[in-house]
């Protein structure tokens, strides 16, 4: 019988794999065997010295203290695009964000209510107001190019968009074979010196933090749009609100509320919504409980 203790909710579709009459699944049981987790934040807590494994239901691993489990010799899993797909859609909807001011107008429309016969002149009023712009024919830099930065460059491909792609992880030669959708450039600065719009699709990393920061606000045009829903710290958030408040840049859509990010004018923040479907939830459940019951039944590892 293998012990299953789950840190979060599990989406009851993966968790229903583990076949009851040889695994015991419960949110607290003495000596667990594995740990199974969406985003319970584990540097803080004592990790049972029964523990053998740990899997993430999704892609990030910041909230796993991965050395203090390596010295341990506890293995980590985590799902590596099983979500991919909800976090472009979420991605290509910050865009359309970014372009015209949705929440903006829809709250505007609110202050019709029992304006009567006022409404179509209103109306017309609104359109001026809250006129944007088209995405077709813009330029999306794509930095990282994982699986949810190559669907979101084939998305925004198909939606006439000009893609460009940069990863600090990757060669151009192993780049060029993701997508065919994508321009990739050989570095940073060639990409943001393009781009009207730019989603950052990188983990993070010790290296990564602050990645974007105000040398690289320096090499963008002035007004880009930025998309983050990678993780908050990616952005240099003192470096960006220097940049909004020159206007270099013009939205920033981010998917990591902040105090301080929250307080600027021409940010979105989104309560970390990416990977929040029924589908994506599912996914990630299904591919974590099957890595484990391979690990603990067979001992295979397919993704540590
Ligand atoms: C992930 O790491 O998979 C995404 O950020 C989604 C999430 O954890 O909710």
């Amino acid at each position: 019988m293998f012990k299953i203790q789950t840190l979060n909710k599990i989406d009851p579709d993966g968790l229903k794999l583990f076949p009851l009459d040889n695994y015991e699944i419960a949110s607290e049981l003495p000596n667990p065997d594995a740990i199974v987790l969406r985003s319970f934040k584990m540097h803080d807590v004592e990790i049972p010295s029964s523990v053998k494994a740990v899997a993430r239901a999704g892609a990030g691993v910041n909230n796993i203290p991965i050395e203090k489990c390596t010295e341990k010799g506890i293995v980590v899993f985590n799902t590596p695009g099983a979500n991919a797909n909800g976090v472009k859609e979420a991605v290509i909807a910050g865009m359309l964000m970014a372009s015209r001011d949705y929440i903006g107008a829809a709250n505007w429309a609110k202050t019709l209510i029992g304006q009567g016969d006022a409404v179509p002149s209103l109306v017309e009023q609104g359109k001026k107001n809250f006129a944007g712009e088209e995405i077709k024919g813009k330029t999306l830099a794509v930095i990282g190019l994982g699986a949810i930065g190559v669907l979101a460059a084939n998305a925004a491909s198909a939606l006439r968009m000009n893609v460009i792609g940069y990863d600090p992880y990757m060669s151009v030669k192993h780049a060029l074979k993701l997508s065919r959708e994508v321009k990739v450039v050989e570095g940073i600065q060639v990409l943001l010196q393009q781009a009207d719009f730019i989603t950052i699709n990188i983990p993070l990393l010790p290296d990564t933090k602050g990645y974007i920061n105000k040398d690289k606000f320096a090499m963008m045009k002035d007004g880009v749009k930025i998309l983050n829903f990678a993780r908050g710290g990616l952005v240099d958030h003192a470096d960006l609100k220097v940049a909004i408040e020159s206007g270099k840049v013009g939205k920033y859509i981010t998917d990591f509320p902040d105090e301080e990010c929250l307080k600027l004018d021409n940010v979105i923040s989104i309560p970390h919504l990416g990977a929040s479907t029924k589908e994506s939830e599912t996914n990630c459940a299904i591919m974590a409980v099957e890595q484990m019951r391979d690990y603990l039944e067979n001992g295979n590892i397919k993704n540590s």
